[in-house]
């Protein structure tokens, strides 16, 4: 079937009534748009896993702070159209700010705890603005699994408890980062790096991949870890780190080196030039 494009809440929901009354899965990818293959490979996923698959492309207002670059983030529906054809999307949903927020928001999902902490605390209202967009797609589409990019970690977990404490009747899937040959996590913001900021972008995965080594040779302790990363990214001159967060994996809890959890997860966000970068990797504890 050939790729559906949908504006409206209303032309949405008449065109999802016919697969759920058949009983039919959906399967839910929710993007900003700007698709690159680490969306490709949440489409992927959800194709193989369910009858209808739903993407929406809708750069979200709550989610960006007054300083930050809402009204720069790329867009190019056509070029996402393309993508979402070619991976055998049903339906993608791409409505205006007006049509998702036609008056000022009153109502929002606030994770509490989880969403005030590491980046949450770098960015506040950030991971508000994500759970009230996501718990809204959510009632609109109505999908039976959702998909999410492990890059986004604490976001994931967010919208884990989210979905938990809401009882939305939905399975959450996190899709592993997915990189270029030279290990950098693809974002859509990687559109802003210059050649030589692109080149010192590496540094990010080369960082984790220390710290991974090191907890593989038994390095628990998160004061560590962090020294580690930091002494990684100090090597490359136009990095500069914004978070180096080290957490238990399941909870983003912090880490008692005399009990550690099964798995840690590693979060950073670091500048290159104006660029805000993240990346992340979860190793286990042996
Ligand atoms: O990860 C993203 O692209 C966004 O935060 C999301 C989940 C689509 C909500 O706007």
């Amino acid at each position: 079937m050939p790729l559906e494009t949908v504006t409206t809440i209303a032309d949405l929901r008449r065109r999802l009534l016919e697969p759920r009354l058949a009983g039919r899965s959906i399967g839910l990818v929710p993007t900003m748009g700007y698709l690159h293959r680490g969306h490709a490979t949440l489409v992927d996923r959800a194709r193989e896993g369910n009858d209808v698959v739903v993407v929406t492309v809708f750069v979200n207002p709550l989610q960006f702070g007054p300083n930050e670059d809402y009204a720069r983030y790329p867009r190019d529906l056509d070029a996402d159209r393309k993508l979402l054809a070619e991976h055998g999307a049903d339906i993608v949903f791409a409505p205006s700010v007006e049509e998702m927020y036609p008056r000022p928001v009153a109502t929002h999902i606030e994770v509490e705890g989880l969403s005030a902490r590491l980046e949450g605390e770098r960015r506040p209202g950030h991971f508000r603005g994500v759970a009230t967009v996501v718990g809204k797609l959510f009632n609109l589409v109505q999908p039976t699994r959702a998909y999410f990019g492990e890059k986004d970690y604490q976001q994931l977990q967010v919208i884990r408890r989210m979905v938990a404490d809401l009882s939305f009747p939905l399975e959450i899937v996190g899709v592993p980062t997915v990189r270029d040959v030279d290990g950098v996590a693809l974002s859509s913001r990687n559109v802003y790096l210059s050649p030589a900021e692109r080149a010192a972008a590496p540094v990010l995965s080369r960082s984790l991949a220390a710290a991974a080594e090191a907890i593989a040779a038994g390095t628990v302790d998160p004061l560590d870890i962090e020294a580690i990363i930091r002494s990684t990214l100090a090597a490359e001159p136009l990095a500069e780190p914004d978070l180096v967060a080290i957490a238990a994996a399941d909870t983003l809890d912090s880490i008692d080196p005399e009990a550690p959890p099964p798995a840690i997860a590693l979060m950073i966000a670091v500048r290159i030039g104006r660029t805000r970068l993240i990346d992340q990797r979860v190793v286990a504890v042996s």
